[in-house]
């Protein structure tokens, strides 16, 4: 567990250096008091003068005044406003940053924009040749070689380069073209597969299968399809409201939803023009800065802004009085004097706003702060030793965020552990003491870092007729809601705003502590103020998944059949709550006796926060290691063991389907991954070593019912959809405009639609897989409202009855007469119809339990240097209705990569002395990049429970759940010794066979 370890140095910025400092601004002083705009009397200069310069970009000679520090993608980016380049590191580490220099990519982030000279430099922005896309941005459209978008222009600059060196390059050559190139959403396949397109070469090895069922029929009237492609559908009874959209067909007999669809955002997003808040510039917009603590447990003593408030640009100065984390019950049983106590380093304790972010650095350095500093609690272990330094003084709540975590209120709390949270069915004890065969085992999974590309960010605008955000967000009416609260405004005076966001993966759904310091920031100063959070406050200050030791035990008869199943687990969130792991122990496997008793440690570190699918990727990956070791000493094959385990649970509609759709999905991963040719575990022979493993995943149904939206349909024929849901990346817009396509018989191109502002009905959060299960029903019946008005006025001039009017694709035809699509729209009885649908309520019918999935894993060991390689992963999924396989096969090979990666490499690292996380940056905290890509083969299964006019759900969690433990499978199937501990690094593989003696010399 490596916040337990030390390694061996931070990192530093280059930018942070280039401004003049060698220890970053975000770990030096702090602040005082202040509120005003501040004039200086002797305002000091900070660095050269800015002089002119010419860059010769996109083909025209542009002049920018710039100071000598000033590097090339500031330059492009804040001076000549071209935003398609993007930062995601700031110190050369991911590659969001490539242009040309001379037809050469370079990373703008560590260019000097004066050492550029007459070089011709080519951004995003000018590979295309006026309408006319490069053929690199046209393959990644046509093969969704993109999902938030954020790292796309970096991408897109390297492989233009590739091909204009190599015009057929071979994937080894496309791997080493991208490796410097980070796509956190795990965009890697498609982007191999765009650019083998775009050279006119096939690409093998990321397949994707669709399998439908059905004939394409309606259902019978008062029913709804149920079943899964494989098996069969049955029509169902279900009660559809009056006035409600009927079930549809199976896809089947669909003609654009289920069919692979482009994104509708995937020109701006390969040309650079899709804006993200770091993109967005605001007239007299300023520049935030947090300065926060670098001590992990202190008492701040003193805060002097005095300096800070008398350089010249700095407009506002704001120390924070509101304390961080959970809320102590009794609050006095802490006495900390005039500012909030220092719970973990990187603690906001103060900001300044100013009108470049040189000044606004400047500014955060020059304050001073004064602490006392105190014994921090570090490490799992250390922080349940008896007498650890305490986070707490007592009893706390913290409640969850719009995206899960938190833990249930009034639980006790001993010393740093908080818990436990207690479900039990039957008698644990005696079922494990009577069970003929038991297995158990302790595993350990470590912090990972969200790591989105695009950083935590917002624009604040506090103005006369209220405040408007500009944020990056998993949630624009989550934010609003927030932001509300905290500044007492009525939610009609609060807009958020949320385009394009460059990945959140949980951690954003809420405005933040930094959100709040900048719209307070914005308000003092009466200009709107951009914070965007540097990398190592990324990792730092807004969220993580927390850590776990889980000791897990399964009490099984001789027949396979599970007796009881007991999970004690222990996880910390730093200074928050919610590092549960149960659900996975309590809901995969039914067993007569189960209990679970799940336990927050506090530690002196940053709050843990919802992660893809949270607690299942820790719980499933002990849980399905332990049935590979029951398999095992059953000495049956755990194929066949997991069939028998998987018994109808009680009460659920999908209850029998999941059982079915579990087992085919084993039966078609089995087959595609060869698990048939598997030896014994262990068995290969030389240092080499090949394992085939497998892990399933569930994940439940969340509904949503803030799920509203509005369409439109004009006399003209054009259609607008309007939602303040917005699209994390997943291609939420697309499909949106696919269910209204379906119904009015046109192409998603055809609708315009507009998300990701409040100003529009609320949609729900995008996370928790439940934003299509939450939208798409309100989306279906505001087109079928707005539909019966354009049938009913094509009926008036067709002279027919409204029910006789059919809509099919691009006309309305009865009786043998039709109109086209505009014809019938210019027949509407005013300018324009429309009509606002919140999400209807799921039709009658048992609850829905969830979904899920099986993986396979392939993986290649070495047993002499300890690294493993995932060589393939098969995937067999279900995921309710397939809305647009194209933008579902890209979040599974993003789940995928995310476990991969999560597996194998991520690590935070915090020093244990000083509580500061040493690889807060892209470089030392390692996520997996293009060569550790392996090949993905999917399998997706169309499944309906006819709960919802559209039967859709989502597919971001479950896709992430079961990869790590199919590695782990997959690695003890090589070397014969499990790996109870993530990640699986060299060391640790290393160290595992060391401890069995099964090191293998060549
Ligand atoms: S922003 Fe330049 S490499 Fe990351
Ligand atoms: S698409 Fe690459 S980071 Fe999101």
């Amino acid at each position: 567990m490596s916040d337990d370890e030390t390694p061996d140095k931070p990192g530093f910025s280059r930018r942070t250096f280039l401004r003049g400092s060698a220890g970053g601004a975000a770990l030096t002083g702090l602040i005082t008091l202040s509120g005003k705009a501040h004039a200086a009397k002797t305002p000091p200069v900070v660095g050269p003068s800015a002089v002119p310069i010419k860059l010769d970009v996109n083909g025209a000679v542009r002049e920018v005044k710039i100071e000598p520090r000033t590097t090339l993608v500031s330059a492009l980016r804040d001076q000549l406003k071209l935003t398609g380049t993007k930062v995601g590191c700031d110190r050369g580490a991911c590659g969001a940053c490539t242009v040309h220099l001379d037809g050469v990519p370079a990373l703008a982030c560590t260019t000097l924009a004066i050492e550029v000279g007459e070089r011709k430099v080519t951004t995003i922005e000018g590979l295309a040749k006026g309408d006319t896309l490069h053929p690199v941005q046209q393959a990644f459209v046509e093969h969704d070689a993109m999902q938030c978008g954020f790292c796309t222009p970096g991408m897109v600059m390297s492989c233009a380069a590739l091909l204009a060196q190599t015009p057929k390059p071979d994937r080894v050559e496309i791997r080493q073209a991208v490796s410097g190139n980070l796509c956190r959403c795990g965009t890697y396949p498609k982007v191999f597969t765009a650019v083998m397109a775009a050279s006119g070469q096939p690409a093998e090895g990321w397949t994707l299968e669709t399998r439908g069922v059905g004939d394409g029929k309606a259902p019978p009237t008062g029913t709804a399809w149920v079943g899964i492609a494989g098996g069969s559908v049955t029509p169902e009874p279900r009660t559809v409201p009056p006035g409600e959209a009927a079930p549809w067909p199976t896809s089947v007999g669909l003609s654009v939803v289920g069919k692979p669809a482009t994104r509708l955002d995937g020109r701006a997003k390969v040309t650079g023009a899709a804006k993200y808040t770091s993109d967005i510039q605001l007239p007299k917009m300023l520049h935030g800065k947090r300065v926060v603590s670098p001590h992990a447990h202190a008492l701040v003593k003193r805060v002097d802004t005095a300096k800070a408030e008398r350089l010249a640009g700095v407009k506002a100065v704001f120390v924070v009085k509101v304390q961080e984390g959970a809320t102590l019950v009794d609050p006095s049983t802490e006495q900390n004097g005039k500012f909030p106590r220092i719970r973990y380093a990187g603690q906001c304790v103060a900001a300044v706003a100013a009108t470049t972010p040189e000044i606004a650095d400047a500014a955060a350095r020059l304050i001073e702060v004064d602490y006392e500093v105190l014994p921090a609690a570090i490490g799992l272990t250390a922080a349940r030793a008896p007498n650890a330094p305490l986070v707490y003084p007592g009893p706390v709540n913290l409640g969850g965020s719009a995206g899960g975590g938190g833990a249930a209120k009034g639980l006790p709390q001993r010393a740093n552990v908080r818990g436990p949270t207690e479900q039990v069915n039957g008698n644990v004890e005696e079922a494990l003491a009577k069970a003929p065969i038991k297995v158990t085992g302790e595993f350990a999974t470590q912090v990972q870092t969200h790591s989105a590309m695009e950083t935590h960010g917002i624009v604040a605008d506090w103005g006369p007729a209220g405040l408007t955000v500009y944020v990056s967000t998993q949630g624009t009416a989550t934010v609003r809601d927030e932001l509300a609260t905290v500044f007492g405004l009525p939610k009609t005076k609060v807009r958020v705003v949320c385009e394009h966001m460059g990945g959140g993966f949980g951690a954003k759904f809420g405005a933040g502590h930094f959100g709040v310091v900048a719209v307070e920031l914005s308000r003092r100063a009466k200009a709107p103020v951009r914070l965007m959070l540097d990398r190592r406050e990324e990792h730092t200050s807004v969220g993580n998944r927390p850590s776990t030791v889980q000791d897990i035990t399964i009490g099984a008869n001789a027949d396979g059949s599970l007796a009881a199943l007991d999970l004690v687990s222990h996880g910390s969130s730093g200074i928050a709550t919610g590092a549960g792991v149960g659900w996975a122990a309590m809901r995969m496997y039914p067993a007569p006796a189960q209990r679970t008793r799940q336990h927050d440690v506090f530690m002196h570190t940053g709050p843990g926060a919802a992660f893809r699918a949270p607690g299942m990727p820790q719980g499933v990956f002990a849980l399905e290691q332990l049935i590979e070791e029951l398999a095992e000493r059953l000495k049956i094959d755990s194929l066949d063991l997991r069939d028998r385990l998987d018994v109808d649970k009680p009460g659920g509609v999908a209850a029998e389907a999941d059982r079915i759709a579990r087992k085919l999905e084993r039966r078609i991963g089995a087959d595609r991954i060869g698990w048939k040719t598997r030896g014994a575990p262990g068995a290969g022979k030389g240092p080499i070593k090949y394992g085939i493993g497998v892990a399933q995943s569930m994940w439940r149904r969340i509904v949503d019912m803030n799920s509203a939206c509005e369409v439109r349909l004009h006399r003209d024929g054009s259609v607008q959809l309007r939602s303040s849901v917005m699209d994390i990346g997943t291609g939420t817009r697309t499909a949106l405009a696919m269910v209204v396509a379906e119904d009015l018989g046109l192409s998603p191109a055809d609708i315009s639609v507009e998300i990701g502002d409040t100003r529009w009905p609320i949609g729900p959060a995008s996370g928790g897989s439940k934003t299509l299960v939450g939208i798409t029903p309100a989306v279906r019946q505001a087109t079928h409202e707005v539909k019966q008005k354009l049938l009913a006025a094509a009926a008036h001039k067709l002279g027919v009855a409204t029910t006789d009017v059919r809509v099919e694709r691009g006309k309305l035809s009865a009786a043998g007469k039709s109109l086209a699509w505009k014809q019938a729209c210019a027949a509407l009885p005013t300018e324009e119809v429309a009509a606002i649908a919140s999400r209807p309520a799921d039709w009658n019918g048992p609850k829905a339990d969830g979904y899920g999935g099986v993986q396979f894993a392939q993986v290649q060991v070495d047993t002499e240097t300890g690294v493993v390689r995932v060589l393939k992963v098969v995937a067999v999924q279900e995921c309710g209705r397939l809305i647009n396989p194209l933008a579902v096969q890209s979040q599974i090979n993003g789940g995928i990569i995310h476990g991969i990666s999560y597996a194998l490499f991520e690590d935070r690292v915090v020093d244990r002395a000083t509580g500061r996380v040493l690889n807060a940056n892209l470089d030392q905290y390692k996520v997996l990049g293009a060569r550790d890509t392996p090949f993905i083969d999917i399998v997706l299964l169309d499944q309906y429970v006819g709960l919802t006019n559209t039967d859709a759900h989502g597919i971001g969690e479950p896709a992430n759940v079961a990869t790590a433990a199919a590695i782990a499978n997959a690695v003890y199937h090589a070397i014969g010794v499990r790996i109870r501990e993530l990640p699986m690094t060299p060391r640790t593989v290393l160290a595992a066979l060391g401890r069995t003696g099964k090191v293998v010399r060549s």
